[in-house]
């Protein structure tokens, strides 16, 4: 009898021990997956701001940059949408001279989070697409202008094809980005494209996609390693990309990027890119029905983040998109001169 006694009170003990580690671990948990508030910029705790910006109407700031010829004489106005991980500052595609001998204008924002551009924390895929559309009515840009982007940037020009097509002259997209979830990706099809990415890489998006809210906690622990694009900067081993290395902004033009804090800037950014769609691009019906403008999509065959099989797959269900494959071609291949002038000159349909 004694020793039963005893048992059970030890027993008791035990469980009430083990209920309260384990709502220690619950809490510690929880504030681990919490990511701090962002710095914002311009705020007492905030980097500076040193960039001209346009208010929107939530009273979100973007921050921006122009180039090339002033925007009242310029024949062609673009706007420039960065990748993953950049900012405004990375939009130096084409030297100024070139910009001013095809009479183009270019203005590049830094996305919400990112830069000096406030944070969006009720961004959607949507979302981007309308302050696009806002950030070209405060500047004045008129009733239609270019969209261009790069990567993450080039997804979001499907956002504008969907939700803006109306302001549009015309649309670029650089190597964008494929969320391995849009609806209308064969399942076959989206396996084997996820299976050529790194396998920490895999788990970085399956995090961001099924359950967005450890994103943070994911993609700054130590335990494994996270997206690779995020720890050692962009994973590009393909040749072409190796070559190109010397032109990818530098070190200087990196510094602001993150400034806010990581999680308003990346991390929001892969919930987002690869989250649940509202829509999906290889659905969509052609913005420009009678060829007032065109679209044109542009991929490298050997990109390693982007599964070249997949982009065909989307450039061919879409007729209207004027598809061009850069053989050798990995996912950086329009910082080379050359090849961002072609780009451009397509876009315009001028002769090389
Ligand atoms: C986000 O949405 C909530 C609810 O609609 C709103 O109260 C808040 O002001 C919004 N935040 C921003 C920055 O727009
Ligand atoms: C996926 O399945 C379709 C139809 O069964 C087939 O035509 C296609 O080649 C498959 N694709 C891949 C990448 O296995």
């Amino acid at each position: 009898m004694l020793d039963i006694y005893k048992k059970s009170k030890f027993s008791g003990l035990f469980k009430k021990l083990l209920l309260v580690g384990l709502v220690g671990l619950l809490a510690w948990a929880y504030q681990a997956t919490r990511p701090p508030p962002p710095k914002i910029c311009g705020t007492p705790d905030g980097p500076p701001v040193t960039a001209p910006r346009v208010k929107l109407s939530d009273g979100r700031h973007l921050a921006y940059k122009e180039s090339g010829v002033p925007k009242e004489q310029a024949k062609y106005k673009f706007i420039f949408v960065h990748g993953f991980d950049s900012c405004r500052l990375h939009a130096n595609l084409l030297p100024v001279e070139t910009l001013e001998s095809l009479g183009i204008y270019i203005v590049s924002f830094d996305r919400p989070g990112y830069g000096e551009s406030d944070p969006n924390p009720n961004r959607t895929v949507k979302s981007i697409a309308l302050d696009i559309e806002e950030l070209a009515d405060k500047l004045g840009l008129g009733d239609k202008f270019y969209v261009i982007g790069f990567s993450m940037g080039g997804q979001i020009v499907w956002s504008c094809l969907k939700y803006i097509p109306h302001r549009l002259a015309g649309a670029t997209l650089i190597a964008p980005v494929i969320n391995y979830w849009w609806s209308g990706l064969p399942a076959n099809l989206s396996t084997e494209g996820f299976s050529t990415q790194l396998p920490w890489d895999k788990w970085s998006l399956r995090v961001a996609h099924y359950a967005p809210w450890l994103t943070y906690w994911w993609n700054t622990q130590k335990l494994f390693p996270s997206l690779s694009v995020i720890s050692q900067g962009p994973e590009m081993p393909s040749r072409q990309d190796k070559e190109l290395i010397p032109n990818f902004p530098g070190k200087e033009w990196m510094a602001p990027v993150r400034q806010q804090g990581e999680f308003e800037s990346l991390h929001r950014d892969l919930n987002i890119a690869f989250g649940k769609w509202e829509f999906d691009p290889t659905e969509l019906t052609n913005p420009f029905p009678n060829k007032e403008g065109a679209v044109h999509l542009w991929q490298g065959d050997e990109d390693k983040l982007v599964p070249v099989t997949m982009q065909r797959y989307v450039a061919q269900k879409l007729p209207w998109i004027n598809y061009h494959e850069v053989p050798g071609a990995g996912h950086m291949f329009a910082y080379s001169e050359a090849m961002s002038e072609a780009i451009i000159k397509a876009q315009l349909s001028i002769e090389n």
